[in-house]
């Protein structure tokens, strides 16, 4: 999948002499500045070394524990509902909205219970919501917190994503708005500041596996045979930094360590030109939606007129549930030279992963979703110009077919 979204290949080599000032002024600095972001005051920041491990502290932080229960929504990663037993909470999955990618506030109201402590409130795709007030009042003992992975930098009515509800986490993995290879950030809610705690810092090893994986993803995205055949040295000299298998197949949780040195640096350098790349990925998701317009079968999600929304993806869904939507996925990738993306394929993605507990069938809406959405990349090296237009034509062209097989 083309990824590293908002990382040139300017920002990558300036890293590494960027390194040597340091990870204490590293982080220090990208402190300062996501604090200036938000509007919020430093102590509310916290870097670690995934969005999980930002969840999993801002959790300890609520006094999430035994007896509690965390609302997971049922369209989501398997690393967020991982963490939730690791505390000794239970959690329970609600159903999301076909219409919004994220709660209905109705279903969301009905499964709140007794022993309800933590909502995980979705904001997919990098589409702000807002819990309305009312929900808010009527469950004080209940903290909402934004699984804001997805939408660094959307707004809702003039605020960050992650500045309005009980806390929020985000994460700079390589697929996501902004990339430091992996890294999460927390923003604590108001009077809750970052505890003071050493965290474990990643290997120096790994800290050259980031290194060695984010390349082959930036070269995919502008050279994808490069790209590939960086890749696969990478394979072969073990060079690739990815998640524990075991955190998908068998649930198991990640630990809490330190955002990594080069995350850090890396993450600083993609918020200078922050402005510049939202300008260039609105113009990206404008085209996509005006294509995508000329077939009505499709659906596409609005963003509301008091929201700025920076998508991870564009979303797109066809009218049907497909069996194999990856297969689907190469089709269309071949058809329109586009690097056409499968997120979510299941209601606890990737498919195939562990389950905690969640009974098929429980999340209709979400199921449907992982069924038919497919997404079109949000990527600064991908111009918007003729030949996206041509690219596009193409896409069209192949899910008209797809569609017109569909009916018959
Ligand atoms: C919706 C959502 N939340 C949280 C995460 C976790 O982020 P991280 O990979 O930084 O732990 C992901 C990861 O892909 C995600 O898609």
């Amino acid at each position: 999948m083309l990824t590293a979204n908002s990382l040139s290949l300017c920002d990558y080599l300036s890293a590494l002499p960027g390194m040597l000032r340091g990870r204490a002024f590293q982080r220090a600095a990208l402190r300062r500045e996501l604090a200036a972001c938000f509007g919020v005051d430093e102590a509310r920041i916290g870097l670690y070394d995934t969005g999980r491990a930002a969840l999993r502290v801002l959790l300890q932080q609520h006094g999430i524990g035994a007896g509690d229960e965390v609302i997971v929504p049922a369209y989501t990663c398997v690393v967020v509902p991982n963490q939730i037993p690791a505390l000794s909470a239970s959690l329970r999955f609600v159903d999301v909205s076909a219409g919004t990618l994220n709660f209905d506030w109705d279903v969301l109201a009905a499964a709140i219970g007794p022993a309800t402590r933590a909502v995980i409130v979705p904001h997919n795709y990098g589409l702000p919501c807002r819990v309305p007030e009312a929900l808010r009042a009527a469950h004080p003992q209940v903290k909402f917190i934004d699984d804001a992975a997805h939408g660094f930098a959307s707004q809702l009515d003039g605020q960050w994503l992650g500045s309005y509800h009980d806390g929020a986490f985000f994460s700079f993995e390589y697929s996501k708005n902004l990339t430091g290879g992996i890294g999460g950030l927390a923003i604590f809610p108001p009077g809750m500041t970052t505890p003071q705690q050493d965290w474990p810092e990643l290997s120096c090893a790994d800290e050259w596996r980031l290194l060695a994986t984010l390349k082959a993803h930036l070269l995919s995205a502008r050279w994808p045979l490069l790209g590939r055949i960086t890749m696969a040295i990478n394979r072969r000299l073990g060079l690739i930094y990815r998640s524990a298998d075991a955190e998908v197949t068998q649930g198991v949780p990640h630990p809490v360590r330190a955002m990594p040195l080069l995350s850090s640096v890396l993450v600083r350098r993609q918020l200078a030109h922050l402005p510049a790349t939202l300008a260039h990925k609105q113009a990206l998701a404008q085209r996509y939606q005006q294509a995508l317009a000329a077939l009505p079968s499709i659906t596409q999600w609005a963003v509301p007129a008091a929201a700025a929304c920076h998508w991870v993806r564009y979303p797109f869904a066809l009218s049907r549930p497909v069996a194999n939507k990856a297969a689907l996925a190469r089709r269309l990738s071949q058809a329109s030279g586009l690097n056409i993306g499968v997120w979510f394929d299941d209601v606890i993605h990737p498919a195939g992963s562990f389950r905690h507990g969640y009974v098929a069938g429980s999340a209709p809406q979400g199921e449907r979703l992982a069924a038919t959405v497919l997404n079109l990349p949000m990527n600064i090296a991908l111009a918007d110009n003729a030949a996206l237009a041509h690219k596009l034509d193409r896409l069209l062209a192949e899910l008209r077919r797809i569609e017109k097989e569909n009916i018959q």
